[in-house]
């Protein structure tokens, strides 16, 4: 099996939540099992080791980008910047309000966790309608920093987000796809 359908293998669907008519693509299958978890992260770490693609930074988005884009940053050492759910972060910030597949929010970064002319790596879980990840480069981009790339385990093609990402001019790299 290769490594996108041993993966897909270990998400599950979760129909109706947490709103009629949502496919709910659970990742915590994928994170409980070690062996699988280093499967994954290693795919990502692989791909960011190489030189021309290394970033300054990861950025991960709240909350579920938190989980891989932490262990990525520690493995390809560099730092980890939280792009939080407003009002979780205690110092100065700039926010974002953007609309989700069920419901809107506004996320936030601190005004100093990235410099300018920073290369960042933005890292979640999943693109559905791409409204958190474009959410997350404008904040970066505010400060002054560069998204060289989006990155997540899963892209749902359907709800549009990964064009309206690449339109935006931002390359992604997801290794799963659920049509
Ligand atoms: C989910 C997911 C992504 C986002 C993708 O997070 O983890 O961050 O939705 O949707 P989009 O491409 O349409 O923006 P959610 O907002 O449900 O928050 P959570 O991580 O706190 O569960
Ligand atoms: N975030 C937005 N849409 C989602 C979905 N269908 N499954 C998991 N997370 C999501």
């Amino acid at each position: 099996m290769d490594t996108a359908a041993y993966l897909r293998s270990h998400i599950r669907t979760v129909p109706d939540w947490p709103a009629p008519g949502v496919q709910f693509r659970d990742i915590t299958p994928l994170l409980q099992d070690p062996k699988v978890f280093r499967v994954l992260i290693d795919a990502f770490v692989h791909r960011y080791m190489d030189r021309a693609l290394r970033p300054d930074v990861v950025a991960g988005l709240d909350a579920r980008g938190f989980i891989i884009g932490s262990v990525v940053a520690y493995e390809l050492g560099v730092g980890f910047v939280p792009i939080r759910k407003k009002g979780k972060l205690p110092f100065t910030t700039v926010e974002e309000t953007y609309e989700l597949e069920y419901g809107s929010a506004t996320v936030e970064l601190h005004t100093d966790a990235v410099k300018p002319g920073d290369r960042v790596l933005l890292i979640d879980d999943l693109i559905a309608t791409g409204g958190t990840m474009m959410a997350g480069k404008k904040l970066l981009e505010k400060l002054g920093a560069t998204v060289m790339e989006g990155a997540a385990i899963v892209t749902l093609p359907e709800l549009g987000g990964e064009q309206r990402l690449r339109s935006a001019g931002l390359p992604l790299y997801t290794l799963v796809s659920f049509d």
